[in-house]
């Protein structure tokens, strides 16, 4: 879908907000076009990078070896913001989580999508959920990713703690070989309009605005914790803080079998990203690629991929049109093959996308889990999902409370025997 200034799609309000931008950072237009050429000139060298490599690019790492990588290995997963942590939970125990799932949805007169063919279930409390969040190294793995991340000067921030991970209950997969899934195309979760308009999630990118792209850090946790994600209290809209969004694999899921899609340079998108709205492109789009062929231009209040939706705002969702400088065709990375209790993670602001297709033979099957830390902001949210869980329904986030208590195999708070995921669940402080 093209924007054009022809049919405004944003509301009259987001051209205020980028003149308030502009005004925000001192010598704005100067510093943001000089740093709009240096982007589009690093965008050309990395994206070659990475279509050279491939899936190898998404860095992979055993969950027995997290503790002995060296910073250049974490220096890796902090640029390319994927990681894949082989072996977090056994072979076995997730296949029979698998099992059961498939049982459930069997037995249950239960919601998802497609109707007729269902393999994406808004299910919540099903016991294979309530068991993989509460797996020890699951929790583990949280600790271990919401630790990428830094307070600005080492400076401890009253309320946070990287080492209590929180769980965040989501829903999950069983893709069927087959079939077209056109519904994930390349996004960015956590955060629409938000990121630009919400002025503490806006000071997370403080250093792009200012022109210093090189020096802004994806993992600087400071406004992170107190960023407001939903503003406008959009359903299916996360409002925690994911330090990561995840999923653990119940099958063995190789690219091409619906698997998931990254743009592996998060430094990258993110500076592109940000300040794509503030400029617009003077010629065809057959040399959209030159720097020349952009100008600076905040009359329009058009926040390209993002569009007004339900009752506040989709996207961001880059695409090849109004994005061109990513090259989303050649850098949508699938994650290289994982097998079953393996998972995957990707920072909250790595754009990606689920493959549409499954040339596979077996189910793609994956439990959404993030890794999440303990914030004032995510505690309050515990506390509420807690109560969501004890009455087995759907969590705040996900719209209109849905009812799974006449269902047959749902967990309750008695199958979290461990300290660990009783605390990440808000039973215990
Ligand atoms: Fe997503």
């Amino acid at each position: 879908m093209e924007f054009s200034n022809d049919a405004q799609q944003m509301p009259a309000r987001f051209r205020e907000l980028k003149h308030k931008i502009a005004a925000q950072y001192p010598d704005f237009e100067n510093k943001a076009t000089t740093a709009w050429g240096e982007i589009l000139e690093e965008l050309a060298k990395v994206s070659k990078e990475i279509k050279a490599a491939g899936s190898n690019y998404i860095p992979q790492v055993n969950f027995a070896d997290l503790d002995k990588l060296t910073e250049e290995d974490l220096a890796r997963i902090r640029t390319r913001g994927s990681v894949v942590i082989k072996d977090v939970v056994d072979d076995a125990e997730a296949t029979e989580w698998k099992n059961l799932l498939d049982e459930f949805v069997k037995k249950n007169p239960v919601e998802g999508f497609p109707e007729g063919n269902k393999q994406f279930f808004q299910l919540y409390w099903t016991k294979s959920q309530v068991q993989a969040r509460a797996h020890p190294n699951v929790l583990k793995a949280s600790v271990w990713l919401n630790n990428l991340y830094k307070f600005k000067d080492g400076k401890p921030m009253d309320g946070v703690d990287l080492n209590v991970p929180l769980t965040y209950a989501d829903r999950f997969r069983i893709r069927h070989p087959g079939g077209h899934w056109d519904n994930h195309p390349p996004h960015v979760d956590g955060g629409s309009v938000e990121r630009w308009e919400e002025d503490t999630f806006r000071a997370c990118f403080e250093d792009i605005f200012s022109g210093n792209w090189r020096k802004h850090d994806p993992y600087d946790i400071t406004n992170r914790v107190n960023a407001k994600a939903d503003v406008y209290g959009r359903a299916d809209q996360a409002s925690i803080f994911r330090s990561f969004q995840g999923w653990l694999a119940m099958t063995t899921i190789a690219p091409h079998n619906g698997t998931l899609q990254v743009f592996p340079n998060v430094l990258l998108s993110n500076s592109y990203n940000m300040l794509r709205p503030f400029f617009t492109s003077t010629v065809s789009s057959s040399d959209a690629l030159d720097a020349k062929s952009w100008k600076f231009d905040i009359e329009s209040p058009e926040i390209p991929g993002v569009l007004p939706f339900r009752s506040g705002f989709q996207g961001p969702r880059p695409t090849e049109a109004l994005h061109p400088h990513l090259r989303l065709k050649d850098t949508m990375t699938s994650v290289p093959e994982v097998n079953p209790g393996d998972m995957v993670f990707w920072h909250c602001d790595v754009i990606h996308a689920v493959e549409t297709e499954h040339i596979g033979k077996e189910d793609s099957a994956v439990m959404y889990i993030p890794a999440v830390p303990l914030t004032p902001q995510n505690a309050s949210y515990i506390e509420r999902q807690l109560k969501a869980f004890e009455d087995l329904k759907s969590p705040a986030d996900y719209g209109d409370p849905k009812n799974e208590q006449t269902f047959v195999g749902v967990g309750t708070p008695k199958d979290l025997v461990d300290l660990g995921a009783r605390r990440a669940m808000g039973l215990v402080h």
